[in-house]
C-alpha cells in the first residue's frame, strides 16, 4: 500500500411483507412488463412474534441477526430517539442520535417516548436475473419501534430496524401528524463508531469528487470531514463495518460529516440549490440506513445487504436485460486519437461503427457502444449543455443503418447520451428518443453527467438528481432498455427492484489512465476500490487496455511511467474483469491493439454473470484475490491484482468440486514484468487442477493474474 495520500487528512408503508421469488423466470413477450408497484408475490415466510405496547415498558429495546452476532438498541435517553450496534458483544456505533430537523417547525427525535413496538422474522431465498451471486438468502430479525413526542405536538414515528447476518439497516417511516408539506434542513442520524477506526473515504460536497471520482485515502475516523459512502471502516476491536444506504427513492444521496477529533459521522445529505435537503410531504419513508458487518475485510463481498433492502423486480420479463461484453468506440476519444465533435478525426462515423460491430461479432462481445454519435459535441460541449440532441446523428453517422447493421450482426448497439448535466434538456427528450431506440431495437444505453451541478445548482447527488435519475431508469424500462450511468448516484440497490439498472461508473474509472492529471490511477487504487465502492453495486470500469504505453494516441511514443497511462501490467488488465464485478464489461482499447495478442483470448473467454463469487484473499489497500463460477457452466475464474509491492499468495482452489479434473489458463505477468518498465511482458501457461490444488501466484508490482479454470477435456 503506497496510500496515495495517507497523512493527508481534512479538517475542517412500511414493513415489506411481500417478497418476490424468482421473478426472472417469467418470460413473456418482448415488450418489457412492468409490475405495478404493490404486486404480490408468494413463498414469503413472515411472521408478526409480537406487538408490545411499551408505553410504560423499558426504555430500549433489542433486535439481533438470525446467528445473534449482530444486535442493535433502539431506545430514549434523555428523551432523545438514539440507536447503537454491537457485533459478538463488541461495540460498533455507540448510542447515536436519530431524528430530523425541518425549515419552520421543530425538530423531530429529541423529546420523545417510545409508545409501542412489533417484531417479525423472514427467511426466504430468491434469485437475481443477473448478478455476482446467482442466488440471495434474505433472512433478518425486524423490530419496528414507534416513538412519540412528549409535548404537545405529539407528531409519531417508526424506527424499522433489520437484522441480518450480515449487517444491519434502519429507516424512518415519519407519520404525517403535523407536519405536511415540510421542507427537511438536516436528517439527524449519527453514526458514533466505538473507536478511532480507519476509515477509507472519499470526499463529498466538494466539485470534482461530488461524482466520486476522487482516490482514497485512509485516516482514523476522527480526522474525516465529508465523505460519501459506502465508507470502510476497520475498528480497532477487529469488527469490520460499511456504512451507507439502502433504496434511495425520492430523497438525498447520504454522506457523512465529521468532526475534527470526534468519532461521531452525521448524515450530510447532499442540497437542493436552496440548501433544503429533502421536500415532501408526510407521511414519508426515507431510504434504509445500512451497516454492513464482518470479522475480516475477506468477508465484505460479494455484498448483497443492500439488494435485501429493495423491492422486489418491478419488470416480470427480464430476457431483454443481457450481461455482455462490449467494445466502443470511447477510449480513441480519451487518447485523442478521435473526438467526439465533427471533423477529420470525428470518431463515431458510420463506417467506423461498423467495424467496430464487426470486431465484436468476431470476437465473443455481445456490444459496441458509440460515443460522439449526436448533435451538440462540437465546442466547449461540458458548458453547452443544453445543445444535445438525443435524436438526431451527425451527418456522418447514420443511426438506423447502424443500428440495423448491429442487430444483423447479433451484437447489441449500445447509445450514448451525455448530458453535461443538462438535465431540463435530456427530460425534455427522454420519451422521444427512447421510443426511437426502442424502433431501432437497441436495448442498452450508456449515459452521462459530466459536470458538477444541474444548471440551477442542484448537488449532483441531491434529491433532484436522485428523482432524475430514477425516471431515466423507469422510463428505459417501458422502453425495454437497459442503463448504464457514468457520473452516477451512488448505487443503492435498485438493480434488485429494476435489473435494467445494468451498471455505473461512481468511482475513478479507466479514462483517468488516459488523462488524470496525477498520471493515473495508482496500482493500489483498484485493491481499495474493492473493498469500498464495489460493495454498493457494479462499476463500469472498463478493463482491458493492452497498449499500456499508449503509443496509439501518441504517433508510435510511448508514455513515460510519469505521464497518464496504465499503471498496471498487461496480466493485471485481464484480473480486473474477475476483481471489479459489472455485468457489462468493456474491451476498452482500440480492436487494432488487440490484433495478434494471445492474450485476448482471456477477454473472449471471460463470463459477465455469475453463479457465486469468493473472497480468496486480500488486505484493503494492498491486494485481493477473487473467484467466481460462471452462471450454469462447470467453469471458473480467478482474479488477483497487487497495489505497487511485488508479492506471492498462494491460493487454495479447494472451491472447485472434490474429485473433479480442471485446466487452469494462467495470464501471469512476466518474470520481469512491472508497472513502470515492462508493463507488457505476460506468461501465458496451462496446467492440470483439482481442489486440492495450491497455486503460488506471483504479481509483479502493479500487476495481477488472470485464471481460467475449465472441465479437463
Ligand atoms: C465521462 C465518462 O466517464 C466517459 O466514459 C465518457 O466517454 C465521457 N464522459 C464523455 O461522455
Amino acid at each position: 500500500m503506497r496510500l496515495a495520500r495517507a497523512g493527508q487528512v481534512p479538517h475542517s408503508l412500511f414493513v415489506e411483507q411481500i417478497i418476490n421469488v424468482a421473478s426472472h423466470h417469467a418470460f413473456l413477450p418482448s415488450r418489457p412488463v412492468i409490475r405495478p408497484r404493490r404486486t404480490i408475490q408468494t413463498l414469503c415466510i413472515f411472521f408478526v412474534i409480537a406487538s408490545v405496547n411499551v408505553a410504560q415498558a423499558q426504555a430500549t429495546l433489542r433486535v439481533s441477526s438470525p446467528d445473534g452476532r449482530n444486535e442493535v438498541s433502539i431506545g430514549t435517553r434523555d428523551g432523545a430517539a438514539y440507536y447503537s450496534v454491537d457485533r459478538s458483544g463488541k461495540h460498533v456505533i455507540l448510542p447515536s442520535r436519530l431524528g430530523f430537523a425541518f425549515r419552520g417547525v421543530r425538530a423531530l427525535g429529541d423529546s420523545v417516548r417510545l409508545q409501542s413496538s412489533t417484531r417479525n422474522s423472514v427467511d426466504t431465498t430468491w434469485s437475481l436475473p443477473w448478478g455476482e451471486v446467482a442466488r440471495v438468502r434474505e433472512h433478518y430479525n425486524e423490530l419496528r419501534v414507534q416513538f412519540i413526542e412528549s409535548a404537545v405536538t405529539h407528531r409519531q414515528f417508526t424506527v424499522a430496524v433489520r437484522a441480518f447476518d450480515d449487517g444491519i439497516g434502519f429507516r424512518y417511516e415519519v407519520g404525517d401528524a403535523g407536519l405536511g408539506d415540510f421542507e427537511m434542513t438536516d436528517e439527524l442520524t449519527e453514526f458514533t463508531i466505538a473507536d478511532d477506526a480507519r476509515a477509507w473515504w472519499i470526499h463529498a460536497n466538494v466539485p470534482r469528487p461530488d461524482r466520486y471520482e476522487d482516490l482514497f485515502s485512509a485516516s482514523p475516523v476522527s480526522n474525516l470531514d465529508t465523505v460519501q459512502t459506502p465508507l470502510t471502516l476497520e475498528l480497532q476491536n477487529g469488527v469490520v463495518a460499511v456504512i451507507h444506504e439502502a433504496n434511495l427513492v425520492d430523497y438525498a444521496g447520504l454522506n457523512l460529516a465529521g468532526r475534527f477529533e470526534s468519532r461521531t459521522l452525521r448524515a450530510a445529505l447532499a442540497p437542493w440549490a436552496d440548501g433544503v435537503k429533502v421536500r415532501g410531504r408526510a407521511p414519508f419513508v426515507t431510504p434504509w440506513r445500512t451497516i454492513q458487518l464482518a470479522d475480516r475485510v475477506e468477508d465484505l463481498a460479494p455484498s448483497v445487504l443492500g439488494l435485501k433492502l429493495n423491492p422486489p423486480s418491478r419488470i416480470q420479463n427480464t430476457s431483454w436485460i443481457e450481461p455482455m461484453k462490449y467494445d466502443g468506440i470511447w477510449w480513441g476519444m480519451h487518447i485523442n486519437v478521435y473526438t467526439w465533435g465533427q471533423g477529420p478525426k470525428h470518431g463515431a462515423t458510420t463506417a467506423n461503427a461498423e467495424r467496430y460491430i464487426d470486431f465484436a461479432a468476431g470476437n465473443g462481445l455481445r456490444g459496441t457502444l458509440v460515443e460522439g454519435w449526436n448533435l451538440g459535441w462540437d465546442g466547449d460541449w461540458i458548458a453547452n449543455r443544453n445543445g444535445f440532441s438525443f435524436t438526431q446523428p451527425y451527418p456522418d453517422y447514420n443511426l438506423p443503418v447502424v443500428a440495423a447493421y448491429a442487430k444483423s450482426k447479433g451484437v447489441a448497439l449500445i447509445v450514448h447520451n451525455e448530458t453535461a448535466m443538462g438535465i431540463d434538456n435530456y427530460e425534455r427528450q427522454l420519451d422521444s428518443a427512447f421510443a426511437l431506440y426502442e424502433r431501432l431495437g437497441v436495448h442498452a444505453i450508456k449515459t452521462g453527467y459530466v459536470n458538477d451541478k444541474t444548471p440551477e445548482g442542484h448537488a449532483h447527488t441531491g434529491q433532484y438528481m436522485v428523482r432524475h435519475y430514477r425516471r431515466v431508469l423507469e422510463t428505459a424500462a417501458r422502453h425495454g432498455i437497459a442503463v448504464d450511468v457514468h457520473e452516477p448516484i451512488h448505487d443503492t440497490g435498485e438493480r434488485r427492484t429494476w435489473p435494467n439498472m445494468l451498471s455505473r461508473e461512481g468511482a475513478r474509472g479507466q479514462e483517468y489512465n488516459a488523462w488524470g492529471g496525477e498520471g493515473g490511477n495508482p496500482p493500489e487504487h483498484e485493491t481499495i476500490l474493492f473493498f469500498t465502492r464495489m460493495l454498493a453495486g457494479p462499476m463500469d470500469f472498463t478493463p482491458g487496455i493492452f497498449d499500456i504505453l499508449i503509443r496509439h494516441g501518441s504517433a508510435g511514443v510511448p508514455r513515460t511511467p510519469e505521464q497518464p497511462r496504465p499503471r498496471s501490467t498487461l496480466a493485471r488488465q485481464l484480473a480486473l474483469y474477475i476483481v471489479l464485478y459489472s455485468p457489462v464489461q468493456m474491451a476498452a482499447d482500440l480492436p487494432e491493439n488487440y490484433a495478434g495478442q494471445p492474450a485476448f483470448k482471456f477477454i473472449r473467454d471471460v463470463a459477465v454473470d455469475w453463479d457465486t463469487t469468493r473472497v480468496l484473499a486480500g488486505r484493503i489497500g494492498d491486494y485481493v484475490a477473487v473467484a467466481r463460477k460462471t452462471k450454469a457452466k462447470d467453469e471458473w475464474f480467478v482474479g488477483a491484482i497487487t497495489d505497487e509491492q511485488t508479492r506471492t499468495v498462494d491460493l487454495s482452489l479447494s472451491f472447485l468440486p472434490n474429485g473433479r479434473h480442471y485446466v487452469a489458463e494462467i495470464y501471469a505477468d512476466g518474470p520481469n514484468a512491472n508497472w513502470r518498465d515492462n508493463p507488457e511482458s505476460i506468461a501465458i501457461s496451462s496446467q492440470a487442477v483439482t481442489s486440492a490444488t495450491r497455486l503460488r501466484v506471483r504479481l509483479a508490482a502493479g500487476g495481477g493474474q488472470a485464471i481460467r479454470i475449465h472441465a479437463a477435456p
